[in-house]
């Protein structure tokens, strides 16, 4: 595979929004679900694709805290997906991913959450991609969840107001030890965030792409990495 791009300035972290599964099934005449199996695949390909181009984090907007709002046969069907389908969708048996879950646990089903802790049990000694699905997500929760840790932390006399500094905050989130996400990608042609890793992706580059999640591939893939490693990351300094 031909690679453009300077593999010495590769984004660490990548977090992908996959969005524009109902408008794939949608164009061919299928029901949404169909364009959720359709996803899960695409997934389980840009995985491999990512751990061979050499990206150490990949973190996937999977449900977010927003979606319980979708209709009950498209909740049960993506529960349902995840459940059945973990293991299959993320090989971290066989690829050495380090497979890991952001998110609320407290709403999905007992089946769903043992299989995501016997995974993370499992993977945890990876030493390959990090992959993070992020289930029952939400940007503004997590920072909530945060939030009342430090508090926590705070009230139990373990720190002061003033030690809360950006770091010791970051420690709080669901991503704590993960680096800052270097490069966001959305599919499916909204140029949102919808609620994800906010504080995260505060210094992220970020691609927005009109293809839709299941027609996302290595090409595309390159594309956007080729993209990022052409960007002058200033931080706020004036180089
Ligand atoms: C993204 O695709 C998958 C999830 C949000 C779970 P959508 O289901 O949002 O697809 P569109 O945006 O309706 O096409
Ligand atoms: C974001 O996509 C959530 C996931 C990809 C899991 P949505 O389709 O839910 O976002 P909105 O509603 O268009 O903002
Ligand atoms: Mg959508």
């Amino acid at each position: 595979m031909g690679r453009t791009f300077d593999e010495n300035k590769l984004p660490l972290h990548v977090a992908i929004i996959m969005d524009g599964n109902g408008r794939w099934a949608k164009r061919r005449g299928l029901p949404r679900t169909a364009g959720h199996r359709e996803g899960a695949r695409t997934l389980r390909r840009l995985i491999r694709d990512l751990s061979d181009i050499g990206i150490r984090y990949a973190t996937f907007y999977t449900f977010s805290t927003e979606n319980w709002k979708r209709s009950e046969d498209e909740v049960n069907a993506l529960m349902k997906l995840l459940e059945d389908n973990l293991d299959d969708v993320v090989n971290y048996k066989d690829e050495n991913i380090r497979l890991r879950f952001i998110g609320g646990r407290e709403r999905l089903s007992e089946k769903l959450v043992k299989k995501m802790e016997n995974a993370e049990e499992n993977s945890k000694d990876h030493t390959g991609l990090t992959v993070t699905l992020a289930i029952d997500y939400g940007g503004r929760d997590d920072i909530i969840r945060a939030a009342k840790k430090a508090m926590e932390l705070c009230r139990d006399g373990e720190i002061s107001p003033k030690d809360l500094t950006e770091e010791k905050f970051s420690s709080l989130l669901s991503t704590d030890g993960y680096p800052e996400v270097d490069l966001l990608i959305r599919t499916g042609g909204e140029i949102r965030i919808s609620n994800y890793m906010n504080w995260q992706i505060s210094y992220a580059e970020m691609y927005f792409t009109d293809t839709l999640w299941c027609d996302f591939d290595r090409k595309e893939l390159e594309k956007a990495v080729e993209w990022y490693t052409s960007r002058s990351r200033r931080f706020g300094d004036a180089k």
